[in-house]
């Protein structure tokens, strides 16, 4: 069937890029000779059949701002396959021949769903987490990188200045690579994440033997993914082992992670991967993930994708574990 009207929603948790990718959508689906329609706040908004004609005038300048000008939702209803038929019957009465959903690992799940129901989609990886296999990078993982990074570097200032040691928890539900990434890159002391769950223990003992033996210093810090625990819980974990010798404070980044002008990088990603989305459904592809591999588009069917977790390479858990075990291997 020929596709003649496409239509594109953000979903789950937004992530800095996905105005670029929608801009992308609309240019190259206008440039095809496409009607195009956003769907207002994901799924929900889908539901309550709140669609727009999108144009290029509507997205003119978006790629340099945050969140979604489509709004976006974790929708409860959709999970229920009544409320999936539902949708398909709204798609059917708007003569949508495919869709385009930008989100993480439950959005594209929904996405799935809709393709089995008989329409075709295309997902893109939109989540500052970076944890969807298919794809070497994520919409939004950068910037959220750069903004911990820049936070994590700011209390390594106060760490140092007042001889204390910080928690500092970072997002990443399931996934370690902000925690990673942003604790490589800002020097940080130890990076705690899911995939590399350092104990709180192990953390407190290190903590004294670097301030009686090796660096007579008790400024550290502690990256931490919310994923492997809460700031405050592993903070007093540590607590619990250094008692007063050494003053342990937390900072929770939380949501600032997800916001702002995304950075060049992710703008490039959401571009990129907006406008292959869109010239794969017209070159027949249909029901799985675009992603970035190098300086290249790669199509990712749905089971495929979801049968693959992805994972930071030991490569990279063992670079971080250097500065982690950095004189305490034996303890
Ligand atoms: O999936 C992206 C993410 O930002 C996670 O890192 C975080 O755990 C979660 O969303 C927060 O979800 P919510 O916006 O529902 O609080």
């Amino acid at each position: 069937m020929a596709i003649k009207r496409i239509a594109v929603m953000t979903s789950g948790g937004d992530s800095p890029g996905m105005n670029a990718a929608i801009m992308s959508i609309v240019e190259t689906a206008i440039a095809r000779g496409l009607d195009i329609l956003g769907i207002k706040r994901g799924y929900e908004g889908l539901l309550d059949e709140d669609l727009v004609p999108l144009s290029l005038d509507k997205v003119r300048g978006i790629a340099f701002k945050g969140g979604t000008i489509l709004g976006t939702s974790r929708s409860k209803r959709f999970l229920k396959l009544e409320w999936q038929r539902y949708a398909l019957d709204i798609i059917t009465a708007n003569d949508i021949d495919a869709l385009i959903i930008i989100g993480g690992d439950g959005s594209l799940h929904g996405a799935w769903e809709l393709s089995k129901l008989g329409i075709p989609t295309i997902g893109l990886p939109g989540t500052i987490d970076n944890d969807l296999s298919g794809t070497d990078f994520t919409i939004g993982f950068d910037t959220a990188v750069h903004v911990a990074r820049n936070a994590i570097a700011k209390i390594g200032d106060i760490a140092k200045t007042e001889d204390t040691a910080f928690v500092v928890e970072v997002m990443g539900r399931h996934s370690g690579f902000i925690a990673l990434f942003a604790g490589l890159t800002s020097g940080a002391d130890f990076i705690v994440f899911p995939e590399n769950p350092i104990s709180a223990e192990f953390i407190g003992k290190c903590l004294l033997k670097r301030q009686s033996a090796l660096r007579k210093t008790s400024s550290s810090v502690i990256v931490l993914a919310e994923g492997v625990s809460d700031g405050f819980t592993y903070a007093q974990e540590i607590r619990d082992v250094v008692g007063n010798n050494i003053t342990i404070n937390v900072s929770v980044l939380g949501y600032i992670q997800r916001g702002g002008v995304p950075t060049a990088f992710d703008s490039f990603v959401a571009t990129f991967l907006g406008h292959h989305a869109v010239e794969m459904l017209l070159q027949g592809k249909k029901n799985g993930m675009v992603g970035i591999h190098g300086l290249d588009a790669i199509f990712t069917p749905y089971e495929d994708l979801f049968s693959t977790k992805s994972t930071p390479p030991a490569s990279l858990i063992e670079l971080a574990n250097l500065t982690n075990m950095c004189g305490c291997r034996d303890i």
